[in-house]
């Protein structure tokens, strides 16, 4: 390691695309693009060039830009306390996890501050609540494809060696089987597993529905050996699928859920959402957060909550979604360029000829915003707000590529 030198004072520099010019670590490999406001379903550049915006801050900003009501939210709740901290309670964290209560299988709510972290305390949480029940009972068990977060135990969960490899040794105890019943059966030992994790649609891992049926068996086979089972739905939950909660159409209960990405309106939030058999081997001091669930963030996440679980919303995700989904199978046919077409409700991916960066370079020239899930899926999560004339320009530009 060389010795830090000392540099001389410098002006910051403005913003800029170029990473060379950039005083941000260099973990993401930005766009040539710098946005400066939104409006709806598009973002803008410094040049007023409109962007359609199928990204949606990567399924956060779900009801698009400079909402009314959202930015209501915000201002509104400036006005009250914005911290206090977890050693006191405040009626915005309160209410939200009553709202979330009200609104799911759940009888506890932990609050944080991202999705990573919230899969973090629920392996913590399921590991506490295992342990009650046997000494040895304590691994945590992932899908193949599966995204969990890039935090030292979410990484061991996460299937993408890339992001694993350079940060060997992994934490130990958690492991990643295939998605197949026969496999996982022979895994999911009563003994030593303590949860079993599962995302109901892999977003990351290339936007992939899992079959309702499989998701039963696994409940069933989780329930009969006292396994916790864990849904992540920070990607596909809050709406996106077309109810509140994936989980809903697959019609199990789950021990715990994991949220964050939409739930304060783009602010960051993350949430555990578990049954009273898992909260009551928690104790004082087992678990904590500076932020998770301050009164800020947490005003708006009620307001975020909502405008998600309108019954309207939710059946304009469910139709608009399909309708969505049937287009795209139709540029499939007529382009001769997608392999597959997967996807649900505002979640869509499609494997493509050449790679998908090809595809999500040219769409944002073209001003669309997609990105990618894999070397070869292009990713699609447009706002929920998005209108069926604001998909259909979307596509359009999509085929145009293709
Ligand atoms: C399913 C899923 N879980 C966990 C995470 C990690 O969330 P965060 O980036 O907020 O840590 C993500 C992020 O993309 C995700 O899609």
């Amino acid at each position: 390691m060389t010795a830090p030198t000392v540099k001389p004072m410098t002006e910051p520099s403005a913003p800029t695309a170029n990473p060379m010019a950039s005083a941000i670590l260099g973990t993401y490999k930005r766009a040539p693009v710098e946005f400066v406001r939104g409006s709806g379903v598009h973002l803008y550049d410094a040049e007023g060039k409109a962007y359609l915006d199928f990204v949606a801050g990567i399924a956060v900003n779900a009801l698009g830009y400079d909402d009314a009501g959202l930015k209501a939210a915000m201002h509104a709740a400036v006005d009250g306390l914005i911290h206090t901290s977890n050693l006191y309670s405040t009626s915005p964290g309160e209410q939200l996890a009553a709202a979330l209560v009200s609104k799911s299988f759940a009888d506890k709510v932990f609050f944080c501050n991202s999705g990573a972290e919230a899969n973090e305390g629920a392996f913590k949480f399921a590991r506490r609540w295992a342990r009650t029940l046997g000494d040895a009972k304590h691994e945590i068990i992932a899908l193949r494809g599966a995204f969990h977060g890039r935090l030292f135990g979410t990484l061991a969960a996460t299937d993408r060696p890339a992001y694993r490899l350079p940060f060997r040794p992994l934490v130990p105890g958690v492991s990643i089987f295939e998605r197949d019943l026969a496999e996982l059966d022979a895994a999911l030992s009563e003994d030593t597993v303590a949860a079993l994790i599962v995302e109901p649609v892999q977003g990351e891992g290339g936007v992939r529905v899992l079959d309702h049926g499989f998701l039963r068996e696994l409940r069933a086979l989780t329930t009969s050996r006292n396994i916790a089972l864990i849904l992540d739905e920070i990607q596909c939950g809050f709406g996106r699928t077309g109810t509140l909660f994936a989980y809903e159409q697959a019609g199990i209960v789950p021990d715990m859920v994991t949220l964050a990405k939409p739930i304060a309106g783009g602010l960051p939030m993350g949430a555990i959402l578990m049954t009273e058999e898992i909260a009551s081997a928690i104790a004082y001091g087992d678990h904590g957060t500076t932020f998770g669930g301050g009164p800020f963030v947490a005003s708006v996440a009620l307001h975020v909550v909502e405008r998600l679980s309108d019954p309207a919303m939710l059946a304009h995700v469910r139709e608009t979604g399909a309708w969505f989904g049937r287009q795209l199978h139709e540029i499939a046919q007529r382009t001769g360029r997608i392999r597959q077409v997967r996807g649900t409700g505002f979640i869509w991916g499609i494997d493509v000829m050449g790679t998908a960066a090809h595809v999500v370079s040219e769409a944002l020239t073209r001003g669309l915003l997609v990105c990618s899930a894999g070397d070869y899926t292009v990713r699609m999560l447009p706002p929920l707000v998005a209108t069926r004339e604001e998909l259909a320009r979307g596509l359009a530009i999509l085929e145009e590529i293709l």
